[in-house]
């Protein structure tokens, strides 16, 4: 169970925030002052720390700002009374405050952030004992949340772990491509499984949410302290070799290698296997669209190489 924590000077807005958490299957502390809030941070580790600015004593920036060397994990969210941009721009220089909520909250939005806050708190603890039974464990745990991709990472781990050797990848970069395609939608943690699951088209906000996934992932997974080459794959695996991708819309080479390989082994995955928006492909319907997407959303080379490989393992198994 997570702790989150709400500092606010007024009794009334604690007690709305308590009410409003009650609930949530979070630990909810509050507290009427800095003072108390960091008593309240020595004592217990929090996930997230909701303050108040303008507080009797000391500000809530000047807390923000103690609690950042106190613990520097805990995600730091500034609330004010009126959208006021020089606090919110001191609040996020100052105290690197992850959001900034502006009084009076919307209920359900402040509940998704702090939820959201409370995954990528755990998330980030999570990969940071990298350890790769931890790394298996989150990857199944997205395959539960996203439920029409059970057995995805463990196939794209192996279609890109095949591609890596085919390219003769030293045995360094072969460790860091496991966990890069074990973990690369590690960022769908903190989209929402309603958007994930929606059994229909999605429209352009859903869009929007979901192609945060990336870069949320990658994020976290560079906060973590992971291999470079690991986030470059959580971060990069939606990026189209013509440019058209996202987050960054890097094109071609300037797309990292495992990046490029990750996204072969995951579009060929996605078409062979059932979405929320349509059955799984028959295999000729699939190789056909996956061959479509060479030099468009896929490195050609690669398409090249893992087709080999596709022929190559139907052979041995007798198929052809
Ligand atoms: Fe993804």
């Amino acid at each position: 169970m997570a702790t989150i924590m709400f500092v606010d000077d007024e009794a009334g807005i604690r007690n709305a925030l308590k009410r409003l958490f009650a609930d949530s299957p979070h630990n909810v502390l509050v507290a009427a002052s800095a003072a108390e809030g960091l008593e309240h941070l020595r004592a217990n580790t929090c996930a997230v720390i909701v303050s108040d600015n303008q507080m009797p004593g000391e500000s809530g920036i000047e807390f923000l700002y103690k609690a950042r060397q106190l613990a520097p994990d805990t995600l730091r969210v500034m609330m004010t009374a009126y959208a006021d941009l020089g606090t919110a721009l001191n609040a996020i220089n100052h105290c690197e405050a992850y959001r900034f909520v502006v009084k009076p909250w919307d209920n359900q939005e402040l509940v998704e952030l702090v939820n959201n806050c409370v995954l990528r708190f755990e998330l980030l603890n999570s990969l940071r004992l990298k350890d790769e039974a931890i790394y298996s464990s989150l990857a199944r745990a997205i395959e539960l949340k996203d439920h029409y991709t059970r057995g995805h990472s463990d196939r794209v781990v192996e279609f890109s772990m095949a591609l890596g050797r085919r390219l003769g990848l030293p045995p360094d970069t072969m460790i860091h491509l496991q966990h890069g395609a074990m973990l690369h939608d590690c960022g769908k943690i903190g989209v929402p499984e309603a958007v994930l699951n929606f059994p229909g088209k999605l429209d352009s906000d859903q869009m929007d949410i979901i192609r945060k996934h990336p870069d949320w992932g990658g994020e976290v997974a560079q906060a973590a302290g992971m291999h470079q080459t690991t986030v470059n794959i959580i971060l990069y695996h939606h990026e189209y070799y013509n440019g058209q991708g996202y987050p960054t819309g890097l094109a071609g080479d300037d797309i990292p290698l495992e990046a490029r390989i990750v996204a072969v082994a995951d579009v060929y995955d996605a078409l062979l296997s059932d979405r929320p928006y349509r059955k799984a492909l028959p295999p000729d319907v699939a190789l056909r669209e996956f061959l479509a997407m060479s030099g468009t959303v896929l490195d050609p080379l690669l398409v090249k190489n893992f087709i080999e490989i596709v022929n190559e393992k139907k052979l041995e198994d007798g198929v052809a």
